[in-house]
């Protein structure tokens, strides 16, 4: 927290010295492009200036929006993908415009364009983000043909409420996991070199949305400063390293500080710390809204709070068209706060080469979309990103027996999508009732039984019959698409509607169940697995969900997702996540209300931090996940006991497939800082790696720990590793394993 001092004091000894280092920003900008922005800056009127900072949604509207654009006053728009239309709006700007400055053109690209790949929590169950980088080049090249050349994504809110609805779009609740992601987003997002096919990403929500009271979508977050250092802000911080353009302001208000107009993350940490020299926008509104949170009077004021806190642009509020000139006229706005705002922006559209090559080929994008390598990615994602929750032996569907084919999610391709996949077009979804009939010619009776996942049923008469007359039934469950995704919370997390009765009512029938559950969170289904034999669970999966799962349920690709967020036992518990910080009475697994004798005398000794009815274990841990085969660990040995704060930890061990089918297992990495400053997690994810194995095989594996990387904000506020013993896990999820130990002197 005193890093500020330190630029300082290295901002003075480059003057000192008198030559300045020739690095480029964070997004990249060299001398050359500062050059530009700065030669273009001197040409614009305030009204110019302004007009860059005014982001519109201009969906379908050219005609509407024409003269706006010729005045300068749009910087930026948002929802509009014809590539028609967008070139027009970019001929208004580019040719009638004073300074002919390109829009730059935003669109929710969140886990494909047109080709949708699983939601974003199903891209970070892979938890290979080689795979996910590569899936959001593809959503890059497809979105830039047409003329898209900012996606608001990723999203890096630690989740650790399966009750929020937007759980759906981030990586879960691990810091760790979701840098990773960030990083491979941000990379696919953008390409290695900057060129025409790069679409700006859009770090999001800054910061703490995720932590919403209750889970409730846009409630407030009481996020410490060393809650949001350790756990919060790490993934932006990966995110701006790996050279995110952009960055959007979130909803809530922290501690009674609305994101949008708080100077202290959008100045102190994004900019002084991390030296970022990219764009800030608002969320839809997010300016506005300040007025009912009740942190400003009117649009004038929040959007002098909003500017003055560090906002470049303003989407969908209009306060800085309307206000900033007489904010600026009053001395309340300095124009050189401005300036940077602009700077900012023209940085951005100057380094995706807007100014060069602001249309695209009408024709060309249409070759692009759903290109056949697109939708193998897609497949493979969706399969690597399936967890086998259950499996009594039944998976690997073997043998060529009568198969029904029930539930909502069995045929629903629009569903399958997930949250925010504006572009996908369900007709290109490939349904597992599709992928499974064409597999299995003549073999699947198709009853749904439930038409939609809310539906309600008396009898299952005719599903029941059905699968009597079948040799294994496979249920296709879930939520419909609307029921997660933003402000679509849930206080109940069981399966809706009657799905949990049709369940029961196929287990009655005795013959083998398969679920397949298709959602947008970890739902709570306790009560649901006694009725299967297996289940299989896919976040919405996209446009190949079909062949994905139908290959997984056939073994022609082997289940290799890990959850990545803890499975309640019932929604009660929530938060629950494996990184807890140790509490003095940690939970041990005794005592339910089943065993307290009626009458029992009061006492709190011996008690623990738990619930009565349900404990506080979850249903399956974060990191969980089955495969068709089994691996098998060694205890792991490091190449040392004790450590220096440069060093390297070597982690060796052997990773063994036991069983008979080729598999890949996530092996995951977790330390325990034993005493700090501050009580620390009972576990953190330090690093991962998927492994492939052939049945049989044995394989000696090192991973490198960087000590560095045990570093966290302590009492003192800075950032260091703290001298002392550590506990290591190398296992196949946070709750097993046996540690092993090193210290850090
Ligand atoms: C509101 C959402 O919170 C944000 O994530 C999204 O990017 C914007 N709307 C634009 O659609």
């Amino acid at each position: 927290m005193k890093r500020t001092k330190y630029l300082f004091l290295s901002a003075i000894l480059v003057l000192a010295v008198g030559c300045s280092p020739k690095k480029a920003g964070t997004i990249g900008a060299d001398a050359s492009v500062e050059s530009r922005v700065e030669a273009l800056l001197s040409q614009m009127t305030l009204a110019e200036k302004i007009g860059q900072m005014n982001q519109v949604s201009a969906g379908g509207d050219v005609a509407g929006y024409a003269e706006a654009v010729r005045k300068g006053q749009v910087g930026s728009i948002l929802n509009e993908v014809d590539p028609v239309k967008l070139n027009e709006f970019q001929r208004l700007a580019v040719e009638e415009s004073r300074l002919g400055i390109p829009i730059l053109v935003g669109r929710d690209v969140i886990h494909g364009f047109h080709t949708v790949f699983p939601i974003p929590l199903g891209l970070a169950a892979t938890f290979d983000p080689a795979l996910v980088e590569c899936g959001a080049r593809i959503a890059a090249l497809e979105a830039t043909s047409q003329g898209v050349r900012w996606t608001f994504s990723p999203m890096l809110d630690i989740a650790r409420d399966p009750r929020w609805g937007r759980i759906a779009e981030g990586s879960g609740e691990d810091t760790y996991l979701d840098s990773r992601m960030a990083v491979a987003m941000v990379r696919g997002y953008q390409g290695t070199e900057l060129d025409s096919t790069s679409m700006a990403a859009c770090v999001k929500h800054f910061v703490g949305y995720g932590a919403a009271e209750g889970g409730r979508d846009y409630n407030s977050t009481f996020l410490t400063e060393r809650q949001l250092r350790n756990i919060y802000l790490p993934p932006f911080e990966a995110a701006i390293k790996a050279g995110a353009m952009t960055l959007m302001t979130s909803f809530n208000d922290n501690d009674g500080v609305p994101s949008t107009g708080n100077a202290f993350v959008l100045k102190q940490v994004l900019r002084d710390e991390w030296g970022f020299d990219g764009l800030v926008v608002t969320d839809w509104n997010s300016m506005g809204e300040m007025i009912n949170h009740g942190f400003g009077e009117d649009r004038k004021d929040v959007a002098e709070k909003a500017v003055n806190a560090g906002v470049d642009m303003d989407m969908m509020t209009f306060g800085f068209l309307s206000h900033l000139e007489e904010l600026v006229k009053s001395g309340a706005v300095k124009e050189s706060t401005i300036d940077n705002a602009v700077r900012n922006i023209l940085r951005v559209k100057i380094l995706l080469g807007l100014f060069e090559n602001p249309y695209v080929d009408v024709e060309a994008a249409k070759a692009v979309q759903y290109a056949p390598e697109h939708l193998a990615a897609a497949q493979k994602t969706a399969e690597e990103s399936a967890i086998l929750l259950k499996n009594d032996g039944i998976l690997p569907l073997r043998g060529k027996g009568r198969i029904l084919v029930t539930g909502p999610l069995a045929d629903a391709p629009y569903e399958q999508l997930g949250t925010w996949a504006f572009d996908g077009q369900k007709e290109h979804s490939v349904t597992p009732l599709k992928a499974l009939q064409e597999r299995f010619p003549g073999q699947v009776n198709f009853v749904p039984g439930l038409m939609y996942s809310r539906e309600k049923r008396q009898n299952f008469n005719d599903v029941v019959a059905a699968a009597r007359a079948a040799d294994v039934v496979l249920a296709f469950l879930g939520e419909e698409a609307i029921l997660s995704g933003e402000a679509h919370s849930l206080a109940d997390l069981n399966l809706m509607g009657s799905q949990s009765d049709l369940l029961a009512a196929l287990k009655a029938t005795g013959k083998p169940v398969v679920a397949v559950i298709m959602a947008g969170r970890p739902l709570t289904i306790e009560r649901d697995l006694p009725n299967v034999d297996a289940l299989l669970y896919s976040f919405h999966p996209g446009t190949m969900g079909g062949p994905a799962l139908a290959n997984l349920l056939t073994g022609e690709a082997n289940p290799s997702g890990k959850t990545p967020v803890t499975f309640l036992r019932t929604v009660g518990q929530a938060p629950l996540y494996y990184n807890h910080n140790m509490t003095g009475r940690p939970y041990n697994g005794e005592t339910l209300l089943e065993d307290i004798e009626e009458g029992a005398a009061q006492t709190s000794l011996g008690n623990t931090s738990y619930y009565l009815d349900y404990g506080a274990y979850p249903l399956f841990p974060f990191g969980f996940g089955l495969s068709y085969t089994t691996f098998a660990y060694s205890q792991p040995s490091l190449d040392k006991t004790e450590y220096g704060v440069n060093d390297k930890i070597k982690i060796s061990f052997t990773l063994s497939n036991a069983g008979k089918y080729k598999g890949t297992e996530v092996a995951q990495v977790y330390v325990r800082d034993l005493v700090g400053s501050l009580t620390r997690p009972v576990k953190e994810l330090k690093y991962f790696e998927r492994v492939e194995l052939n049945p049989g095989e044995s394989r000696d594996l090192t991973f490198e720990l960087p000590v560095s990387d045990l570093a966290f904000f302590g009492l003192d506020g800075e950032k260091k590793v703290e001298a002392g013993a550590f506990h290591l896990w190398v296992a196949g999820n946070s709750n097993t394993g046996e540690p092993v130990h090193f210290s850090v002197k």
